[in-house]
């Protein structure tokens, strides 16, 4: 019956993961896959979201399905997490933000909405930009190209060609952007970038689709905000989804969002009814547990504050492992720019590696990157650092 069903050749990310694992060597250091670990390497459960869970099952009840949309609770924190309580497009009811499985999963939904309500726009995205991306827009049937993003010769952004290409753009395509922490390269537009952006935008009736998964890893919590209330106070309409995966640790529980800001009230209620319907043609609802940690967390102010100090951390350790990565191998390879490692932001660095010289630190040195060159900088850490950096430079020189 399935003799016609090809082979899955396995994701970039994950295969590469679950490699690292079956890896025998004690020594082997994971700087693959996006997850951040601590000083020990090891995944940290949050003491304030371990507080949240606790008043979680303190207070559970019977577990009947959640409506479509989500959990009202965890819908109304993340709409005020993305823009402030006093927000004036949230006061206009006209935001809508439904509860969904990762950021992966509003995608999809989000996707899905592109697809029926704009069966002939293409999505663009940055070349290059999660692996992800292209799979999740393509299986819902789009068309999806790229913009020029990265500069391989500066480790920076190639923001004029990105404009120029933007500004040739035909009318409601989507364009994806990360609002932070740019995955895979770590290079972001700054404020000034995003507000030149911002009336190519307009002038060519493009619609943005802004992915958050890294909220908190940049510049703050509120900062890495920046560009979703831009676009809401320009009056533009765009899609975003969010992600707790990374901020809360909480990569298996699959808590996200997904957002669309509306021109106004009345059409943000028909919007919604249609990512409802769209929830329920591919998962019915999204589940319960994780999304009421994360509720009841950001409702609590003595557990939020706790846990913004938490991510200020894990923001801070990220930032000492460039410092540290950069120090050493400027140390061990003089005459080389490293400075794109202080330059780039959030998880991610883009190190222009090629992809035998990632296979040689695979094979030689038991150092996990993509072969697209990518390295975790939040899988470095004090026992970790310098062999990464001795590895690296062996394969450079
Ligand atoms: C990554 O880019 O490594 C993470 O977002 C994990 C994933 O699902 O790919």
């Amino acid at each position: 019956m399935f003799h016609h069903v090809e082979p899955y050749a396995g994701d970039p990310i994950l295969s590469l993961n679950e490699a690292f694992g079956k890896d025998p060597r004690t020594d082997k250091i994971n700087l693959s896959i996006g997850i951040y670990f601590d000083d020990q390497g090891k995944i940290p459960m949050l003491a304030s979201v371990r507080r949240a869970e606790l008043k979680v099952v303190e207070h559970a009840g019977a577990r009947p399905y959640l409506p479509m949309e989500g959990a009202a609770n965890f819908r109304h924190e993340v709409q005020t997490l993305l823009f402030g309580a006093n927000n004036p497009a949230l006061q206009s009811g006209r935001v809508v933000t439904i509860q969904t499985v990762g950021s992966s999963g509003g995608l999809k939904v989000g996707a899905d909405f592109i697809k029926r309500y704009f069966p002939g726009s293409e999505v663009l995205v940055s070349d290059p930009t999660w692996d992800n991306h292209r799979a999740v827009f393509e299986g819902a049937g789009l068309t999806v190209t790229t913009y020029p993003y990265y500069d391989a010769a500066t480790g920076g952004l190639r923001f004029d060609a990105m404009l120029a290409a933007l500004s040739l753009a035909a009318k409601h395509s989507v364009v994806l952007l990360h609002a932070c922490c740019h995955n895979p390269t770590g290079v972001d537009l700054t404020k000034e970038q995003w507000q030149q952006l911002l009336p190519v935008l307009q002038e060519r009736e493009l619609i943005p689709f802004l992915d958050l998964a890294y909220q908190g890893y940049g510049d703050g919590l509120y900062e890495d905000t920046f560009a979703l209330r831009m676009l809401a106070d320009s009056g533009i309409s765009f899609l975003a989804v969010n992600s707790f995966s990374k901020n809360m640790g909480l990569y298996g529980e699959r808590c996200g969002g997904l957002t669309i800001v509306c021109p106004d009230a009345a059409q943000a209620v028909n919007v919604l009814g249609q990512l409802k319907a769209n929830v329920r043609r591919n998962y019915s609802n999204p589940p319960l547990h994780g999304g009421q940690i994360v509720a009841f967390l950001l409702g609590d102010p003595a557990i939020r504050t706790q846990w913004e100090t938490e991510v200020d951390e894990m923001r801070a350790r990220i930032k000492a492992m460039r410092t540290q990565l950069h120090a050493v191998l400027s140390a061990k390879l003089p005459g080389r720019d490293f400075s794109y490692f202080l330059s780039q932001r959030g998880m991610f660095s883009y190190t222009g590696l090629s992809p035998e010289q990632c296979e040689r630190l695979k094979n030689e040195f038991g150092v996990y990157i993509l072969r697209s060159g990518r390295l975790c900088v939040a899988g470095l850490n004090s026992s970790n650092v310098e062999a990464t950096a001795v590895a690296i430079a062996a394969v450079l020189t």
